[in-house]
């Protein structure tokens, strides 16, 4: 397919929601689409072309990506610049595409971590990777103890006055590390827009510490792994790994968690879901967009079907408190771990 044989559809803002990212105008879509672990060199282009499409048609609005995306690293980025330009680039202005740099990239000592060295010489490698002259979000992927909070925050401010960023964010901080991440960007007038923390019906860590701090300063959060990689699918509930999944092909899903417990939980959530006429992954949506902080789930799709499948839990109804209590035993902190 070229460019000119993809056309937008005409109602893709129609039934998706877009709420602010905090106290920011930065509006992102209930839903947004991660490229993490289904855009490297083992998937079809083609696919991944028919997945990226059918999202921005069904009003995914943002794109998350990162430096070390793929696998093998940078190669997510590779194929989202092709997509970009063959699909996409008329429509640069309503999409947000974000990436990150912190994590592991390259050999050497500037190749990981928060130095101010390795962030802005990635964001620059990001951004000829992806053909784009500016990302609308850059993150810094994880904390590094070993480079003051200041130098790290100090990068990100530095990519929003050249221009190379409109927002910046921070992943996987703690609480404490991001009131201090805050305060460091507030020095460059530069806001904490968004957190990017993980947060499923499995690991639900955010839920003391982090949220209320982002009510408190401002900030939005878009949640990570909201299906918890697919264990809050209906993938594994026959308590076998299926093949072409990722459990199967992929080690960051390690397949201990295929376990007794996971099992009883899941069914039990499976239940539930059904019960109001969900599946149990989209259950799983409905329950994290479910607090006022986060803005958005951020999901990953191996296949056009599951993305419809959970861009349908978009719009369902409010969780209500006998459900939310029936949900409470099975939705156990840790069971991921
Ligand atoms: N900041 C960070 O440190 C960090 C870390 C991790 C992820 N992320 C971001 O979060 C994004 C999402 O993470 P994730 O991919 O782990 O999210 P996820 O939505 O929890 O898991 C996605 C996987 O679940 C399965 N799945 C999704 N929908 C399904 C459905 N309806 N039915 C059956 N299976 C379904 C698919 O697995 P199969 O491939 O087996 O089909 C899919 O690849 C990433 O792409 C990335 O952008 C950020």
């Amino acid at each position: 397919m070229t460019s000119s044989e993809y056309t937008a559809s005409t109602g893709r803002f129609d039934t998706m929601t877009y709420c602010p990212a905090g106290r920011s105008g930065l509006k992102l879509p209930a839903l947004s689409l991660g490229l993490w672990q289904n855009f490297g060199t083992a998937r079809a282009l083609a696919t991944q072309h028919e997945i990226v499409r059918r999202a921005f048609d069904l009003g995914i609005t943002h794109f998350d990506l990162a430096n070390n995306y793929g696998p093998p690293p940078g190669s997510a980025e590779e194929n989202f610049g092709r997509i970009y330009a063959q699909d996409l680039k008329p429509y640069r202005d309503e999409i947000i595409v974000s990436t990150k740099a912190g994590n592991g990239m390259h050999h050497g000592p500037y190749g990981d971590g928060g130095s101010r060295k390795y962030l802005l010489s990635s964001l620059n490698a990001s951004l000829g990777r992806m053909g784009l002259d500016y990302v609308d979000i850059f993150y810094h992927h994880r904390p590094d103890a070993d480079t003051p909070i200041e130098e790290s925050m100090g990068a990100l401010a530095t990519a929003v006055h050249q221009g190379k960023a409109l927002y910046v964010g921070v992943s996987n901080y703690t609480p404490e590390q991001t009131r201090a991440a805050a305060a460091a960007l507030a020095e460059h007038k530069v806001p904490l827009v968004i957190h990017q923390p993980s947060y499923s019906m499995f690991n639900r860590h955010i839920e003391t510490g982090l949220l209320p701090l982002l009510d408190n300063i401002g900030a939005g959060s878009i949640v990570f792994s909201p299906l918890a990689q697919g264990l809050l699918t209906d993938r594994y509930l026959e308590g076998r790994i299926p093949q072409g999944s990722r459990a199967a092909n992929s080690s960051v899903f390690p397949d201990r968690q295929v376990s007794e417990t996971y099992l009883a939980r899941a069914r039990g959530l499976q239940d539930i879901a059904l019960g109001r006429g969900q599946t149990l992954a989209q259950l799983a949506l409905t329950w994290v967009l479910r607090h006022p902080q986060t803005t958005s789930a951020l999901i990953g799709s191996s296949s056009v079907a599951q993305l419809e499948e959970n861009v349908a839990a978009v719009g369902a109804a409010d969780l209500t408190t006998d459900e939310l209590d029936a949900i409470e035993p099975y939705a156990v902190d840790g069971t991921l771990r």
